[in-house]
């Protein structure tokens, strides 16, 4: 019976057969988590003011490239001085799919050091943003940009990671320069 199915039917099952098990193997990582890009800028303000800027989710979509808009999960009880951390909805624009919403995660304990958040995506991204003073200008305010991303499956380890580091490293890119540019305006 087998030997009457035309072949592309074995080639095939064969495919499926081997995507299947890279979907599902995992590989261990160091931390869970595998390292896509780091970024580095410049910017024209101190810390605690970039700090201010790049934690105001309110504004995200005005400087991250496929930011349509952030949602409040749950809402923030009034009253209380604004509390960033939690989780907020992400709503993106992909291209050729159009808006989708991740789970965003927000952390901000190493204040104004070091602002950590983690996108629930596809990537499963987590984004490590570290503000350091610029040693000749006391206004001025490196700032380095880290992505990792969750995904262990051999599938995206594989196949999937290239493509993926190229992608964010443009997003990466282009955030940091609209920042550089128009941070007077945020
Ligand atoms: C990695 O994840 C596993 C289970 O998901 C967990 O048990 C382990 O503690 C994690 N390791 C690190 C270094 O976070
Ligand atoms: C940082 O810059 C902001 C805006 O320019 C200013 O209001 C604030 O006083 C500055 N803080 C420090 C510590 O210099
Ligand atoms: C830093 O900015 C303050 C005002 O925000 C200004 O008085 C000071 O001269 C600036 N210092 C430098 C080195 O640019």
């Amino acid at each position: 019976m087998a030997s009457t199915l035309p072949p592309y039917i074995k080639y095939l099952s064969a495919f499926v057969l081997i995507f299947g098990i890279l979907y599902k193997y995992e590989i261990p990582t160091t931390d869970n988590k595998t390292f896509l890009l780091t970024k580095k800028s410049t910017l024209q303000y101190n810390k605690s003011h970039v700090y201010q800027i790049i934690t105001n989710i309110d504004r995200y979509a005005l400087w991250y490239p496929n930011v349509v808009r952030v949602e409040q999960s749950k809402p923030i009880s009034s009253g209380s001085k604004k509390q960033v951390d939690g989780k907020y909805q992400l709503i993106t624009k992909i291209p050729l799919i159009g808006d989708i919403s991740s789970e965003l995660t927000i952390h901000t304990k190493d204040r104004p050091k070091r602002f950590v958040y983690s996108v629930d995506s596809w990537l499963l991204e987590v984004n490590s943003i570290e503000l350091k003073d610029n040693s000749n200008n006391i206004n001025s305010t490196d700032i380095q940009w880290t992505v990792y991303t969750k995904r262990r499956s051999m599938l995206f380890q594989y196949l999937i990671l290239p493509f993926a580091k190229f992608y964010k490293n443009q997003l990466v890119r282009e955030a940091l320069f609209t920042l550089m540019l128009q941070i007077r305006n945020l």
